[in-house]
């Protein structure tokens, strides 16, 4: 007989009952330290103060009221979220599979509106993840996600990850935008090199084609800057953003220039729940906060403090881990076994991690760890590694 909940994922047998800062407690009372922080949702940690403070005030005036009317909270995240970006306007949505849909309907309507119909492709990259709706999977691509779920969207043209050759080999005069992670998540914290955002940004400029960057998983100080992009020194021209900017609370938004937004006009898009009062009170503390002088100075020397005991880590296990890979508190390390096997290893030690692809285990805690917590976090991977050493699968 069929689980009450629809079997598609494969959970572990834990129960959480509260969460404070970087830890979690089940129901019996054990305590686990969270490097997963909700697969990078929880940016402040579990029951952030400022954050429950918000959404309590908040949840006593108003929590919803449709987009029939302005809405401030939505407006004061749209205006923060602009002073601080590339962006010149903001959409709200409630997840990233959302944002992705948007950007997808904004590039294509884009080139629609400039008398360019056939300009629908977009360029997307071996090992993304932009979501699990059906533009977002064809956005993928991989024979995981699209399987049995045909016929998909169109349009959609997959390259190596990259490599600068095929992206211009790729690109036509149907050619409407290229998508892609700055760091890729799913895929196993894999940043995409300096000098090939640059490069896509220059296809992008010659060609007309619009850049879309899909900061789900890296943005929202993630990395040390506001959005990861920031290292390269390079803006897209429309980006997608969920995961951290509502702490916890389901939010997401996609950032645009004016130009790249130029068809997105009244009625063509909606969202029911996208940029509720509730969430967006949220969301603008979040902003607050991150965007506070000194938090992102702290997300990096906290990053280099993890990194360098993780370096430690991996020497000390030749036979496990094989690299230390990312960008600020959004980590990797490359296993020789499967990760998974390192995640139930550590899940004996009371630690939370996450697997991705490429055989990599994701470290993505809180960005307000404190240095105890993320020394202890090491000690019990040592502790996992040394277990998995002594018995091998
Ligand atoms: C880079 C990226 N894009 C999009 C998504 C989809 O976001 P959501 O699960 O909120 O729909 C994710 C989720 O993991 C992601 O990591």
């Amino acid at each position: 007989m069929i689980a009450s909940i629809l079997p598609t994922y494969s959970r572990a047998p834990l129960a959480f009952v509260k969460g404070e800062g970087s830890w979690l407690e089940t129901a019996d009372g054990s305590r686990y330290l969270d490097l997963g922080a909700g697969i990078a949702v929880n940016a402040l940690g579990h029951a952030a103060p400022e954050l429950v403070a918000t959404l309590t005030e908040q949840a006593g005036k108003l929590w919803h009221v449709s987009n029939l009317y302005q809405i401030p909270e939505q407006q004061k995240l749209a205006d923060l979220l602009v002073a601080n970006t590339f962006a010149d306007t903001v959409f709200f949505t409630n997840s990233g599979t959302e944002a992705c849909e948007l950007a997808v309907k904004m590039v294509r309507k884009y080139w629609y509106e400039k008398g360019a119909p056939e300009r629908v492709e977009i360029l997307t990259f071996a090992g993304a993840f932009h979501g699990r709706s059906s533009a977002a999977i064809a956005a993928a691509g991989s024979e995981k996600m699209v399987k049995g779920f045909g016929p998909l969207l169109e349009g959609f043209v997959h390259l190596p990850w990259d490599d600068i050759e095929a992206v211009k080999a790729a690109i036509t005069e149907n050619t409407a935008a290229i998508m892609i992670e700055p760091i890729q998540g799913e895929g196993g914290i894999r940043p995409a090199s300096d000098a090939f955002l640059k490069a896509l940004r220059e296809i992008c400029d010659e060609t007309g084609a619009l850049l879309v960057f899909d900061e789900v998983q890296c943005g929202v100080a993630r990395t040390g800057k506001l959005f990861a992009h920031e290292w390269a020194g390079v803006t897209p021209d429309v980006m997608m953003v969920a995961k951290g900017i509502g702490g916890g609370f389901p939010l997401g938004a996609v950032l645009a220039t004016e130009n790249a937004a130029s068809g997105m006009t009244a009625g063509t898009h909606g969202s029911t729940y996208g940029g509720n009062p509730l969430g967006c009170a949220i969301g603008a503390k979040v902003m607050e906060i991150v965007t506070a002088e000194g938090f992102m100075e702290e997300v990096s020397r906290k990053a280099a403090f993890l990194r360098q005991r993780l370096e430690g880590l991996v020497a000390a296990h030749p036979d496990i881990f094989t690299e230390v890979r990312g960008q600020g508190l959004m980590l990797g390390l490359k296993c020789k076994p499967a990760p998974v096997e390192l995640v139930q290893a550590a899940y004996a030690q009371n630690l939370l991690t996450v697997p991705a692809a490429d055989n990599v285990l994701r470290l993505l805690p809180a960005l307000t760890i404190s240095e105890d917590d993320m020394a202890e976090a090491v000690r019990r991977l040592d502790a996992a590694a040394l277990a998995l050493e002594s018995n091998p699968a």
